[in-house]
């Protein structure tokens, strides 16, 4: 068992809110279809915020429900697959922001599973004696990588970011992580994928320019097979969780919550149905923010934190899917 608490979390919502009807104005869909394919009525967009700001504001929010100084987190992991510069990472920028002076940055990528593989990766790292207090900070300024005239994509998406700080608590304290279970499937990449920058230099040849692995054209946008990923997203929430719990050795009653990523409420519905959970245990909150990626999972947590739902020595499942293809659940005592 490995000792971690959850000290302080904070979110950033942007305050634009774009609904299903909005929408409909720019693509041909409709409030009707969004809501009953997805469960997203509505998102949040940037008005222009980036990444690294909206990070910076939960970050800060986290920071100061802890009762802690930039100046005492020793390590900060951020998530994202928008950032705002290939370098510097989004959590040096981050650190610049909150004077985290001594805290060592990086950034990772495992899409909308990148909170997950964060806390699995804060959990071994508090094992250590040098480092007490950790920033997970998830950020995702998603619209930034969406084809606004592609409506199977478009509606799914918003923006956001939270911050979580975690801490080795006291010998005392049941506070834990029980289990994690963390998986990739590289050769499902193409299911979901947005692109980066091509090689382009003076001394390039023609014929050495190689055809992009996905067949993409030149653009950024995400592209995505909808069904390929919606039968993965069943397979990989049901699963994990159902992995993770045998490996906690607990049952899921004794659950009090199980906060799956964000990303349609009938990936959520099939595959609690599948793991025979109660939907009192089940957190459904795309409604109001749509899929905002590795950060809707903390985003969840934030909301059960600050509203004195969630409270201390209970158990939750948190669990994570998406791009990569990636997958990963944990189960923690808060
Ligand atoms: N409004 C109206 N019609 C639409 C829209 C829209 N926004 N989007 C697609 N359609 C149309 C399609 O063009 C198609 O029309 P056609 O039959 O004339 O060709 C029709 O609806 C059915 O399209 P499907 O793709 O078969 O629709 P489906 O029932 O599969 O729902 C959806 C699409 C919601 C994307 C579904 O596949 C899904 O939920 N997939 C999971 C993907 C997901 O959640 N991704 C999030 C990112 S992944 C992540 O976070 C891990």
């Amino acid at each position: 068992m490995r000792k971690i608490r959850i000290t302080g979390t904070g979110n950033y919502l942007p305050e634009l809110v774009v609904t299903n009807q909005m929408m409909s104005e720019i693509v041909e869909t409709s409030d009707e279809w969004i809501l009953t394919r997805t469960g997203i009525a509505e998102r949040r967009l940037s008005s222009g915020e980036p990444t690294w700001y909206m990070g910076a504001q939960a970050a800060r929010l986290a920071i100061s429900e802890a009762g802690l100084s930039g100046e005492d987190i020793d390590l900060i992991i951020v998530t994202t697959i928008t950032p705002d510069y290939y370098t510097p990472s989004t959590a040096c920028i981050i650190q610049s922001e909150i004077n985290a002076g001594k805290a060592a940055c990086f950034d990772i990528n495992a899409a909308c599973t990148g909170f997950v593989y964060a806390l699995d990766m804060a959990a071994r790292y508090l094992m250590s004696d040098d480092i007490r207090h950790i920033l997970i900070v998830s950020t995702e300024n998603i619209s930034k990588i969406v084809d606004y005239s592609d409506r199977s994509t478009c509606v799914l998406f918003g923006d956001g970011a939270s911050a979580v700080v975690c801490s080795r608590p006291s010998d005392q304290d049941e506070s834990a992580m029980l289990a994690t279970v963390l998986g990739s499937e590289g050769q499902g990449g193409q299911y979901l994928y947005s692109k980066a920058l091509d090689v382009k230099h003076p001394f390039i040849k023609k014929e050495q320019v190689w055809p992009d692995r996905f067949g993409q054209q030149d653009d950024h946008y995400v592209n995505m097979d909808g069904q390929e990923v919606y039968k993965f997203a069943i397979r990989a929430l049901s699963d994990s969780v159902l992995k993770v719990i045998r490996k906690a050795n607990v049952s899921i009653d004794e659950l009090r919550y199980i906060i799956p990523h964000q990303a349609n409420s009938r990936i959520v519905n099939a595959a609690a149905r599948r793991m025979k959970a109660d939907p009192q245990q089940i957190i459904s909150r795309m409604s109001d923010f749509g899929n905002t990626s590795s950060a809707s999972i903390p985003i969840c947590l934030d909301e059960l934190i600050r509203s004195g739902r969630l409270r201390r020595g209970e158990k939750v499942a948190l669990c994570g899917f998406g791009a990569g293809l990636t997958y990963g659940a944990a189960i923690f005592i808060y």
